[in-house]
């Protein structure tokens, strides 16, 4: 199964990544997750991508591409995948596109979470991410066992920088303006499935495996 999430913020693609990458025993890539993962590491990619991030824009095309061909490369994207987060843009889904035509690896679906304004806000308001392994928690409706604490890890939970009103306003404006294209880029070529993304988490998995089959 080679896949692509689409929703805006908030939608609950980091959340159904992870069950649908078991399903499927594929490997779940975030462009998030390992843009995060390189800001708490203090690379170079995480000093590139921080300030865009911080602002709620899109980190450059330049830096983001380049980085999904290396992670698409490695052996474990051979069995199939799970991109959560990326493409983004027009631009990026044609990078995709040429990727997996050199790569003989065609996708089989892009998946597109539906969700309103409202649901959104409620959702990202009270998220807490692991600052050890990254996974996404809610403060009513996903709690973990013990308050602050990551149930798979043990780690401290915190608020992320861009779940903020202000920035998580323009993460929706951004969605909104390049983002949402590329579902009529997908819907052209006969590879868009959509479901609604509100429900319970595992109602909304087992919507999603059988839109997608297999
Ligand atoms: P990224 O980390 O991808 O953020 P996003 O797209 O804004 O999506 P989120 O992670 O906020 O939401 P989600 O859909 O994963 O929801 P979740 O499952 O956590 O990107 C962050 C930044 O990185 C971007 O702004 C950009 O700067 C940069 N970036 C990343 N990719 C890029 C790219 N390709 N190009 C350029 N820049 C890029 O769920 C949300 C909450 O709801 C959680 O609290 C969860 O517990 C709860 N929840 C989930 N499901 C349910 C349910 N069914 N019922 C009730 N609550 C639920
Ligand atoms: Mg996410
Ligand atoms: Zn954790």
């Amino acid at each position: 199964m080679r896949l692509i999430l689409v929703g805006p913020p908030g939608a609950g693609k980091g959340t159904q990544a992870v069950h649908l990458a078991a399903h499927y025993q594929i490997p779940h890539i975030s462009t998030g997750d390992i843009f995060r993962a390189n800001l708490k590491n203090g690379t170079e990619l995480g000093k590139q991508a921080q300030s865009f991030m911080d602002r709620g824009e899109l980190v450059p095309d330049s830096v983001t591409n380049e980085m999904v061909k290396d992670r698409l490369g490695n052996p474990d994207a051979a069995k199939g995948f799970l991109l959560d987060g990326f493409p983004r843009n027009t631009n990026q889904a044609q990078v995709l596109d040429q990727i997996l035509v050199e790569k003989k690896m065609p996708l089989d679906a892009a998946l597109e979470l539906k969700i309103d304004h409202a649901e959104i806000i409620k959702r990202l308001s009270g998220r807490r991410t692991c600052r050890g392994c990254g996974a996404s928690s809610h403060v009513e409706f996903e709690k973990p066992k013990v308050a602050g604490v990551c149930d798979k890890c043990g780690g401290q939970l915190y608020q992320r920088e861009d779940d903020k009103e202000e920035v998580l306003n323009r993460r929706l404006e951004i969605y909104a303006q390049q983002t949402e294209p590329i579902i009529s880029f997908y819907n052209s070529k006969g590879l868009l499935k959509n479901i609604s993304a509100v429900g319970s988490v595992e109602t909304i998995t087992k919507a999603a495996i059988s839109a997608l089959g297999k």
